[in-house]
């Protein structure tokens, strides 16, 4: 049996944007390893990690359905053995959703190395749906060299294009119907343009709507080959995020 391990690190509440991630690790490898944990290290605030969904024998079946080998739902002791040792996401860990959540990435950053010391995977496969956090990953393994291939799987939407997340949920089918907003907004060929259709909604509160340069995750200038607009913002007391390749007829 092979010995290459394919990861998809989650914090669980699955919904169909984590099992085309464990789609994309079988085609990687026979071994795919997906952990649930829940890092306290990148919660701002403790009631959001309190109210975060928990459902492991649900996650357990809905992953092993989709190909995942091994389903591991560490406790905290396991992925923090010792004094934790905070990895820093720099200053781009400041920016766009780390203004929001201070710390988060971090947060982010310190669990998934200590992921990938216990795992030790070939591959690990993060969702474009945080494009922030993928980017962040990249960088930190390839500053570091870690050994670890990042792969990155495009975000999945419902058939009205909402991107998916855990925290749909919360949304009532009218909190819905504003968040579509984003999608349209996405698809404006401008910032100024997308920042004008996100007003136009009176049920979506910005927090931010920019177009970034994918090879460094600063603001798009003139120089910039590669550019993706992100957007975030909350509806109805959730927050919101997304991102899409910009189009490029400007
Ligand atoms: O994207 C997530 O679900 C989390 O940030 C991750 C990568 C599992 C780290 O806790």
């Amino acid at each position: 049996m092979s010995d290459v391990v394919a990861f998809v690190p989650t914090m669980g509440a699955l919904h169909a944007g984590h099992l085309e991630l464990i789609k994309r690790a079988r085609l990687l490898s026979p071994n795919v390893v997906l952990s649930i944990f829940v890092n306290p290290l990148q919660f701002e605030k403790s009631a959001d990690l309190d109210s975060y969904p928990r459902d492991l024998a649900g996650d357990t079946a809905k992953a092993r359905a989709a190909g995942a080998t091994k389903v591991w739902a560490p406790t905290y002791e396991e992925v923090y053995p010792e004094e934790i040792v905070k990895i820093s996401a720099g200053e781009l860990g400041a920016l766009f959703e780390g203004r929001e959540r201070v710390g988060h990435f971090d947060g982010v950053l310190t669990v998934v190395n200590r992921l990938f010391a216990v795992v030790k995977p070939s591959y690990a496969i993060f969702g474009e749906k945080d494009f922030q956090q993928l980017f962040i990953v990249k960088r930190w393994v390839k500053e570091n060299q870690i050994p670890v291939e990042i792969i990155a799987v495009p975000t999945v939407r419902d058939g009205d294009g909402l991107a998916l997340s855990s925290r749909n949920a919360r949304l009532t089918p009218e909190d819905r119907k504003s968040a579509l907003v984003i999608n349209r907004a996405l698809r404006a060929s401008s910032r100024d343009e997308m920042v004008a259709v996100l007003a136009e909604e009176p049920g979506f509160k910005l927090d931010y709507a920019e177009i970034i340069d994918e090879e460094s995750f600063q603001i798009a200038d003139s120089e910039t080959r590669l550019r993706r607009g992100i957007v975030a913002g909350w509806v109805n007391g959730v927050r919101l995020i997304d991102n899409m390749p910009l189009r490029t007829e400007e």
